[in-house]
């Protein structure tokens, strides 16, 4: 096999190269056969070039032609020639030009591909088993590329503003609280695990007491959590910290960055400071601490306007202190199975009904319950929402706040993009802030930190009941997504000591865990702040793709299966002995993925 040392890449072959002989190397994309010519298309990395075998110019090269086909790697000599006019294809970026072909290498053959790398539509299971293939398609190079280049600017801001990058350990210790974390065994120390890390947090913070005072790190993070669109086992946080620095000014670098990057690559100008609003308020209006504001609709609280209604089961909701929500479309009425769609879907976002009231333009109230609604109901629904008129309907949950506004939150969501309500190509950023430092566990039984126990309080906190204190942290949001969460730090023993037993740790679990973090903050341990970035999320909303893993290379099924490794697998015992460990059952789920 002979092979040539390529003088230009396939999509840099131009009109100024006319009559110069060149090396490709490449991909067979297409393989045309008119007789005495053999036309294909060959692809690399920087696009494709026609290139052009004719059996007059080069019979040897001619001859092997014939036997090409698609996704062949090859390599070829030849020179660059006009096309004549009609030949001539303005949709290419070398479409005025061909390669005349004097002799071809083949370099590799290629089995007939599982997928066709044109299609759109391939079922995700089928690239992610042949992800290698998958990524050949532009559509995910560019993705790849854009990665690439997002992270590399902002590289270069951080390092231009005097932050240090520095790498942490993945293999760490096991932490109580946060996410279920992924172990491993250790060979040397049987019967002990370490803990993939979640995130480099502690690191971070002794970062600063090692005097860094400004470090980041494009760090690779593992939580054992079920997948979503915009969750993976696995996934890249732009991680940074800062010492003496307050709440602003963290944001303002991750602002500064964002702006610098934005306007470098996509020449978008963001305006700055982005905004601000408080957990409560977003959670009142949206029903969600990461509202997506490229639309209104938001969440009207028509409590008051209900409590004389005699209706039973708003009387019950009521009566615990419950409730009542709507969502106010315009201009719409709906179709009885539009209707029964809206209820179905509002259950499975956990809700017991979806009650709807259609203000008809004849004034009369199309709803299941409209006898019970007093005759002045619209006019009583205006004084909350001022926009309502005839021919509007509204939807709504009824029940314990922190459970019905979700939902309403969700629905949100739903009916913006089922109504085209939101706002293509635009990025809505904010930050939220005035988070609660502390949430009640899924059982109700305990207090979890609401971001992470090393999480400073708001002043004042020490007279507040549990429930009632904030924390000094911040999240970004945009278009709906949480793209990036980020604190100020507890700096001394005592308040960090005494937020580990408001989370229900006893004094011997907090030594086990933590003694070594507490025994640092007696060394000058000093204040900092910081935040994380989740790269995957804000990498598929620039890419506008539709799930993180359309932006990683080598991504985990839903399941968190690799559907092309066939990983995880079941260990051989003779290695699990060498490890200390015997599995009670083999992992049947894990099989079932397998195709
Ligand atoms: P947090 O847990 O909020 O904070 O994570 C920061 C950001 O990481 C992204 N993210 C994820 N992305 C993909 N898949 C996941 N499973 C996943 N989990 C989180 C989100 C999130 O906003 N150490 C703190 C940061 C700090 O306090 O400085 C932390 O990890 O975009």
């Amino acid at each position: 096999m002979s092979t040539w040392k390529r003088t230009v890449e396939c999509g840099a072959v131009t009109e100024k190269m006319l009559g110069k002989e060149v090396v490709l190397n490449g991909w067979i994309a297409h393989r045309r056969d008119h007789g005495g010519l053999v036309f294909i298309d060959l692809r690399d990395r920087s696009g494709i070039v026609q290139a052009v075998f004719n059996s007059d110019h080069s019979k040897e090269a001619h001859s092997i032609a014939e036997s090409l086909r698609s996704e062949f790697v090859v390599s070829i000599h030849g020179t660059v020639i006009a096309r004549s006019e009609a030949q001539i294809n303005d949709k290419m970026a070398t479409g005025k030009v061909e390669v005349q072909v004097s002799s071809i290498a083949i370099l590799n053959p290629s089995k007939h591909l599982p997928f066709s790398l044109e299609e759109d539509d391939i079922d995700e299971e089928l690239r992610l088993k042949y992800r290698y293939l998958d990524l050949r398609r532009p559509l995910m190079q560019q993705r790849l590329a854009l990665r690439s280049i997002v992270l590399f600017s902002m590289r270069e801001f951080l390092i231009q503003n005097g932050f240090f990058e520095v790498e942490t350990p993945i293999l760490t210790k096991t932490t109580p609280g946060g996410a279920r974390e992924f172990l491993t065994p250790s060979r040397i120390h049987q019967g002990s695990f370490y803990a993939l890390a979640q995130s480099p947090q502690i690191y971070k913070q002794l970062l600063m007491t090692a005097g860094f005072e400004r470090y980041f790190q494009i760090a690779r993070c593992f939580r054992d959590e079920d997948s979503r669109l915009d969750r993976q086992p696995e996934f890249t946080q732009l991680d940074l910290e800062m010492s003496f620095v307050e709440e602003a000014d963290v944001r303002g670098v991750i602002e500064h960055m964002l702006a610098f990057v934005f306007k470098k690559l996509f020449n978008i100008e963001i305006k700055l400071p982005l905004p601000t609003f408080a957990y409560d308020y977003v959670f009142a209006l949206f029903g969600s601490d990461k509202p997506d504001l490229r639309y209104n609709l938001p969440i009207y609280d028509l409590t008051s306007v209900f409590k004389t209604v005699k209706l039973s089961f708003l009387e019950a909701v009521l009566g615990q202190g419950g409730k009542i929500g709507a969502l106010h479309i315009e201009d719409k009425k709906f179709t009885r199975s539009e209707l029964e769609a809206w209820v179905e879907k509002s259950k499975k976002l956990g809700s017991k009904g979806l009650l709807y009231i259609h203000f008809a333009q004849d004034g009369t109230i199309e709803s299941p319950v409209s006898k019970f609604l007093p005759t002045d109901f619209l006019k009583q629904a205006q004084s909350v929402i001022k926009s309502l008129k005839l021919g509007d309907t509204l939807f709504i949950v009824a029940g314990n706040y922190k459970e019905a506004w979700p939902i309403l939150g969700k629905l949100r969501s739903a009916f913006a993009q089922e109504l085209d309500l939101i706002k293509p190509n635009t990025l809505n950023l904010c930050w939220i802030v005035d988070f609660p430092l502390l949430e009640r566990d899924e059982k109700d039984t305990r207090w979890n930190s609401a971001h992470h126990p090393f999480t400073a309080p708001k002043e004042g906190w020490e007279k507040l009941q549990p429930g009632d204190m904030k924390a000094q942290a911040y999240d970004l949001v945009c278009n709906g997504f949480e793209i990036g969460g980020g604190s100020i730090r507890i700096y001394d023993k005592a308040e960090q000591y005494k937020v580990f037993e408001m989370l229900g740790l006893s004094d011997k679990e907090i030594q086990e865990k933590f003694g070594f973090f507490l025994e640092a903050q007696e060394f000058g341990f000093p204040p900092s702040g910081g935040i994380a970035l989740g790269l995957d999320r804000l990498l598929m909303i620039l890419a506008n793709a539709q799930n993180i893993r359309e932006v990683i290379a080598f991504p985990k099924t839903q399941r968190g299966y690799d559907a092309m490794m066939h990983s995880p697998t079941p260990i051989a015992p003779t290695v699990l002995k060498e490890l200390g460990i015997a599995c009670i059952a083999s992992s049947k789920e894990g099989n079932a993925d397998k195709k």
